[in-house]
């Protein structure tokens, strides 16, 4: 799997048999961790090739640095334009500052938006250029800023393509077991497992903020295609509950099964353990 293959669409170099259907869900099984970033970057990229001034949801965590940087060298080497893209992130911490390296907007800005150069200012609390990440700085005011975020979205036409990744839970965004099918952009307490999982990107894991601000699985479903990017043993029981067992809301990713256009793009290490037919 090659960036040269491009030129042809994302889905040439992939072998027949590296792709399963399972109910609506097209899986996309790739050998290696970096051949998924591959496929995932060319997916992302064949998204700004054809609608430039579209509207990509995007995600965050470490499955997608790997993504990121073959999506910056694709923007760069097939000089695909990004100025007049907008994007909303899923998810930030709450509270965090965005100066702070574990944020996602330092993040999303370190990985993908400073490297690609997308237009970055006016710098304003959430909105950067036409980038968009959930921040909010006042307590007194998510409420309020929840809601701007959600008709932010539908101003700009809605979400076209949203990458997701998956937690060992089952999460999608931050949206924690049990969370409901109809929620939308909002504040949540953390599960501890999460908190947990992600004290790798704190100094201490106390460090790790108790809450955040999150997209819902109602914003999430609402996006016309979704893509969902998965490596690594850790996340083969969050698949295969989400993809393979009836829809709970104790498995948020689950609810996917409900939505007419998702494609999965995982590894050897997940897929070998499917119960694909
Ligand atoms: C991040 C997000 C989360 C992560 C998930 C997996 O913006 O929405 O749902 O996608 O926690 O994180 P990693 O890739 O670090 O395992």
């Amino acid at each position: 799997m090659s960036l040269h293959s491009f030129q042809q669409g994302p889905s040439q170099g992939i072998e027949a048999n590296s792709i399963r259907s399972i109910g609506e869900a097209t899986f996309i099984m790739l050998p290696t961790p970096e051949e998924v970033a591959v496929v995932a970057a060319m997916k992302l990229g064949q998204f700004i090739k054809d609608d430039p001034a579209g509207v990509l949801g995007l995600a965050t965590g470490g499955t997608m640095v790997e993504p990121y940087r073959v999506l910056v060298e694709l923007i760069s080497s097939q000089s695909l334009k990004v100025d007049e893209l907008t994007t909303f992130n899923l998810d930030e911490y709450y509270p965090i500052s965005v100066e702070n390296e574990a944020s996602y907007r330092s993040y999303m800005n370190t990985h993908l938006f400073i490297p690609a150069r997308f237009p970055l200012t006016p710098a304003n609390g959430a909105q950067w250029g036409k980038t968009y990440v959930p921040y909010c700085p006042s307590e007194g005011d998510i409420e309020d800023f929840c809601d701007e975020y959600e008709r932010a979205i539908i101003a700009a036409g809605g979400v076209g393509l949203q990458l997701l990744g998956i937690g060992e839970n089952g999460h999608i965004g931050f949206n924690e077991p049990g969370s409901s099918a109809d929620s939308i952009t909002r504040i949540v307490p953390l599960d501890p497992s999460t908190r947990a999982a992600n004290a790798r990107f704190f100094s201490t894991p106390e460090e790790v903020p108790t809450h955040a601000i999150t997209m819902g699985l109602s914003t999430i479903m609402a996006s016309e295609e979704v893509l969902l990017v998965a490596t690594g043993h850790k996340k083969i029981d969050a698949i295969k509950h989400a993809f393979f067992s009836p829809p709970t809301p104790e498995i948020p990713a689950s609810i996917l099964q409900h939505h007419s256009k998702v494609t999965v793009i995982i590894d050897e290490e997940i897929g070998k353990a499917l119960p694909f037919k």
